[in-house]
């Protein structure tokens, strides 16, 4: 029989980055609580055997788990079922994933939860990058996700909710995996402006590594985190997507108009603009002939 009280002294302690440093500025140590600790011990890895895929309501135990160890910031269950269950609704989620041929068991290694975030008072043409660091993270699944699929005529950005890679596979590129593999899908939505998210200040590996995925910092909110009564401060990190990236912005509303407006916009506005250049031109090509004339 296994002692209750050896288990939780051989419990194996965790490194996390975005746990805020005690007063001796050193990084706290987390207990393993998720299963995949104990299934990958003594297994070496085959990297190309690491396989990506979104997250299924079976995961949901796991990932609330693996969120506890990564974070300080506990969010409540309901996040992470509805952002699950909700997968390409109001929610984008990506998981990479290990077979264990012994047990015969899926395991997870890391994760990327995304959440449709409604971009407000946003115009592509004359706001600069800050605009998403401003953005209220006030959440209302229900409507999120009815904004998001009426596809109605507001712009969307991408707020990640959670991003983690277990100890024992971070720098093998898993993460930057996840990361690219949600900006790949969401960048094709027509209305979908970029990927933002908030880090604690002292997370340096975490920002190094949205940096080099492409995001910039772009505001730092005091006392965004309350962490055991403290509070910390975060930064906004921020990307963007360009105009090239998305080659979308001149047909976006041309898309989401309806038939009516389509019809208007070809069958009067274009052939209207058409003939009012057409004057400008044959005007200007008057002028110039009578002034060559008149020389
Ligand atoms: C941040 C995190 C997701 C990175 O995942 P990862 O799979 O280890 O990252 P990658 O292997 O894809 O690294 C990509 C780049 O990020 C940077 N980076 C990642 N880990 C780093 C570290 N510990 N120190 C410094 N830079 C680091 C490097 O620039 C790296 O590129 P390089 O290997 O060419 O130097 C992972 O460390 C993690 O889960 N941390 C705990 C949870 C967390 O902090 N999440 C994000 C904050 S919201």
């Amino acid at each position: 029989m296994t002692d209750p009280q050896k288990d939780e002294e051989n419990q194996k302690l965790l490194y996390s980055e975005s746990y805020p440093l005690n007063e001796k500025k050193e990084r706290t140590k987390v207990k393993a609580i998720s299963q995949v600790h104990k299934l990958l011990d003594g297994v070496t890895l085959n990297k190309e055997k690491i396989y990506y895929k979104p997250l299924k309501p079976e995961h949901i135990d796991e990932v609330k788990n693996l969120h506890k160890e990564w974070f300080p910031v506990s969010y409540p269950d309901k996040i992470f079922e509805e952002s699950i269950l909700r997968n390409e609704g109001s929610h984008i989620t990506q998981g990479a994933f290990y077979f264990l041929e012994e047990e015969k068991k899926e395991i997870i290694l890391g994760l990327i939860i995304g959440r449709w975030q409604y971009v407000d008072k946003y115009y592509f043409d004359n706001v600069g990058e800050n605009i998403l660091g401003e953005i209220n993270d006030s959440i209302d699944y229900e409507e999120e996700a009815q904004f998001f699929l009426s596809k109605n005529k507001y712009y969307y950005s991408v707020y990640i909710v959670s991003l983690g890679v277990i100890d024992e596979c971070r720098k093998m590129n898993i993460g930057t995996q996840l990361i690219k593999d949600m900006m790949n899908y969401v960048v094709g939505f027509p209305f979908c402006v970029g990927i933002y998210l908030h880090v604690i200040v002292d997370n340096y590996s975490g920002k190094k590594f949205y940096e080099k995925n492409g995001l910039k910092c772009t505001k730092r909110l005091k006392d965004f985190y309350k962490i055991e009564d403290k509070m910390y401060d975060s930064e906004a990190y921020v990307r963007i997507f360009n105009k090239k990236e998305k080659g979308i912005v001149k047909n976006y509303r041309y898309s989401m108009m309806n038939w009516k407006e389509k019809c208007y916009r070809l069958l009067i506005l274009k052939p209207f603009y058409f003939l009012v250049k057409l004057f400008l031109l044959i005007c200007l090509c008057r002028c110039f002939k009578n002034r060559i004339k008149i020389d």
